[in-house]
């Protein structure tokens, strides 16, 4: 790891173990050139890359082709409206109502360890295991400033990419979009692969061709999305977990995004990831700054997995902060699928009591014990006890939960307000929502403007007041809408385009009081399903519900996006039970149950009334779960085979660190008639080390597991999984 200036040519060479990144301040005017990013090269060879880049002439030697230089020079960060016409990584309209801007290197620093981002997530470091590189680039023609900063850490393939823009001059600016991230590179045949998805199918795999001009994804729903995720990658060679070039992005933000790749006539591609410029502006005052989330930039020239793995390093070691991070989170049982909005405290203590004798760890109350809940049409807002349903109040139940032997958790969904409700009765005005227009329903509820300091502190006093009423030591927070009717009294007339990013940096104050009120909380994050799951909420919590789909066989597929990018100890996964509530499919106990060893692991169903049979098998997966859940949480994840594109079975394992022991996952789906035989080749394993079946007297070497493959029985009906475990042994 390490940073450094050549003053010479003035380049600047980020080095992680495997990739060097370079950027030079080019030409007399200083343009931020994007000269390299790859697998390392020699610092002696920089002279001639950054030859190589020269479009032929330089701005200030022939003037009369200036456009010809910007519109084909590669850009650290771009112009716009002065000669390049590629997207541009900044628009902004000056006092007087123009829109040019240049921004050319003014002077930079390098630093140890890494500073936060000011009211946003973002990843941390200290001085002894990351180290920063800020370079301060300026518009002398209106006074703006734009400070890009890069960090690394020790031993990871990441870059952590920002922009912070400063206004020094005495004139407002509006900032009418600011990418957190480009670069131009030259196209090496890639692809485009995003995670779209929908309510219930969450972060599906798509790859797309990059074609000339914008090739993109966004989200203006107030979220990151069901439809979309902040993540995008260029990869070579397809769904390729070993070979090929990829570059992976990955976006600390949870509100609107747009990631794309603007293919140019030259054939270079410019990568881009910011907040989404639709319904975006922002009014910067004289002195004032605005901070753009972060970007996580990593490179692999050993396709997908490493990209994987890179990210999930990054985001266990410097990212997450919850104290639960390394430890294994308690099983848990939430009543959604079990009872929906029918339940009383008799009947949550009757589930406590039956999965207190299975072994489960904790009893989560979900949607429906407050105001006059009793569907989902009314009393979000109303976050005071339905003593109807529990009965002596909420103090009674949980000291009652707690001495059967568990703990106890809670849902809120403390963003929202129910049109019925004691406090839309009282403050109608409290939605979003454009004076003289009908708000738009949706679940039929509003969202609270949250950027209003009386709805803050109203919102941030009930999640407390409920808290602290009881022992409870989890909290389900939820967001089950999409924002729109963007409007905002709080805001004048030319600041209403900020309401989006302003109500996120609401919601991430919220967090940040909440986590330091109550450190010992364990916080997942939720928002119909996975419409949430993102970098930018894993710095708040330590774990995110996946998807409202507990069918195991989608979950394979939503658990392989949501893996590509996120470590499994984030993954929220529970059995359920079956015909499944939201497709029907039923699939057997040990299926479900494995599937969700993948991730945080829990329940979600009736344990009074499934069948016998399902009951007696939880004791065992319980077990299972506590034999394997330090090595899903810690290990490396590789990919062995993806029932998404092969529409038969999905395959998965997770190393441990010091290569002894790993866990296999295999899931046949459909089972097929005189079949081939199936062979699972494990990558990852040490060549040398010779590893025992668990549970056999096999014992084989990981060479011949990685090039010949484990034998598994390819018949035995669809739906059908099997753990394997291994582990080394003496030769
Ligand atoms: C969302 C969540 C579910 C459940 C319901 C309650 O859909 O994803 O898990 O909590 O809300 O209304």
């Amino acid at each position: 790891m390490d940073i450094k200036y050549i003053e010479k040519n003035r380049i600047f060479v980020i080095e992680t173990p495997d990739t060097s990144y370079c950027i030079a301040a080019f030409d007399e005017e200083g343009f931020p050139c994007h000269m390299y990013y790859g697998d390392k090269i020699s610092t002696s060879d920089l002279t001639y890359v950054l030859k190589m880049l020269e479009p032929g002439y330089t701005a200030s030697s022939n003037m009369r082709d200036r456009s010809s230089f910007l519109d084909r020079f590669p850009f650290e960060y771009s112009t716009n409206n002065v000669g390049d016409y590629r997207k541009s990584s900044i628009e902004i309209t000056d006092k007087n109502g123009h829109s040019g801007v240049n921004l050319c290197y003014e002077s930079h620093k390098i630093f140890k360890g890494k500073k936060g981002l000011q009211g946003l997530p973002a990843t941390f470091g200290n001085e002894s295991d990351s180290m920063t590189l800020e370079i301060t680039l300026a518009d002398k023609v209106i006074g703006l400033k734009a400070v890009l900063s890069y960090s690394i850490f020790e031993g990871l393939d990441a870059i952590a990419r920002s922009v912070r823009l400063i206004n020094s001059s005495d004139e407002p600016i509006r900032i009418d979009s600011v990418m957190s991230m480009t670069m131009d590179m030259d196209n090496d045949g890639y692809k485009l692969l995003t995670l779209p998805g929908s309510w219930g199918r969450e972060r599906a795999m798509d790859f797309r061709e990059i074609g000339f001009g914008d090739t993109s994804v966004e989200s203006f729903r107030g979220e990151s999305s069901h439809q979309f995720q902040p993540f995008m990658a260029l990869v070579q060679n397809g769904d390729s977990q070993e070979q090929g070039k990829v570059y992976g992005f990955s976006f600390v933000y949870s509100g609107n995004f747009e990631a794309g790749v603007c293919r140019s006539q030259f054939d270079s591609l410019r990568p881009y990831m910011g907040i989404c410029r639709k319904n975006f502006s922002w009014k910067l005052l004289g002195g004032e700054e605005f901070q753009a989330p972060e970007v996580i930039m990593t490179y692999s020239s050993e396709g997908l997995g490493k990209m994987t793995r890179t990210f999930h390093d990054l985001y266990r070691n410097h990212l997450i902060r919850s104290p639960y991070k390394d430890r294994e989170r308690p099983i848990l049982i939430n009543n959604w699928e079990a009872t929906y909005f029918d339940f009383d405290s008799d009947k949550l203590i009757a589930i406590a009591k039956e999965a207190k004798k299975c072994g489960i760890e904790m009893l989560v109350m979900d949607d429906g014990w407050f105001g006059e809940r009793n569907d989902d049409n009314s009393s979000l807002g109303d976050w005071y006890v339905n003593e109807n349903k529990l009965k002596g109040g909420l103090k009674k139940l949980v000291d009652e939960v707690n001495s059967i032997g568990l703990k106890f958790g809670i849902w809120m969904e403390p963003e929202m307000i129910s049109p019925v409700s004691k406090l839309y009765e009282e403050h109608p005005d409290w939605a979003i929502q454009i004076p003289g227009r009908e708000p738009c329903r949706s679940r039929n509820q509003f969202v609270l403007d949250l950027t209003r300091k009386e709805v803050f502190d109203y919102v941030y006093g009930r999640i407390k007041d409920v808290l602290s009423s009881a022992n409870i030591e989890y909290l389900k927070w939820d967001m089950n809408r999409q924002l729109c009717d963007l409007g905002s009294p709080g805001l004048e007339s030319d600041r209403q385009g900020e309401l989006s990013h302003r109500y996120v940096l609401a919601v991430y104050a919220l967090m940040e009081k909440l986590v330091s009120d109550f450190p010992n909380l364990l916080l997942e994050n939720c928002s119909g399903g996975g419409a949430r799951f993102d970098a930018g909420m894993l710095y708040y919590s330590p774990q995110i519900w996946c998807s409202d789909d507990t069918d195991a066989i989608e979950r394979l597929k939503i658990q392989e996006g949501t893996s590509l990018i996120f470590p499994l100890s984030t993954m929220g996964a529970h059995v359920s039970d079956c015909p499944n509530h939201m497709v029907g499919r039923t699939t057997p106990f040990k299926t479900r149950g494995d599937v969700a060893l993948a991730g945080t692991f829990g329940y979600e169903l009736d344990i009074t009334r499934i069948s016998e049979d399902d009951r007696a098998e939880i004791p065992h997966q319980v077990e299972t779960y506590h034999k394997y859940n330090e090595l899903v949480r810690s290990g490396d994840y590789y990919r062995i085979a993806s029932y998404q594109r092969n529409r038969e079975y999905d395959a998965y394992a997770v190393i441990s660190r010091d290569k002894t022991r790993a866990l296999i996952t295999y899931v046949q789906v459909i089972a097929g008639p005189n079949a081939k035989k199936r062979i699972i080749k494990v990558n990852g394993l040490d060549d040398q080390k010779a590893y025992r079946i668990d549970g056999t007297d096999k014992v084989i070497l990981g060479s011949t597991i990685r090039n010949v493959g484990l034998q598994i029985q390819n018949a035995g009906g669809d739906f059908r999984s099997e753990l394997i475990y291994l582990v080394s042994v003496e030769k």
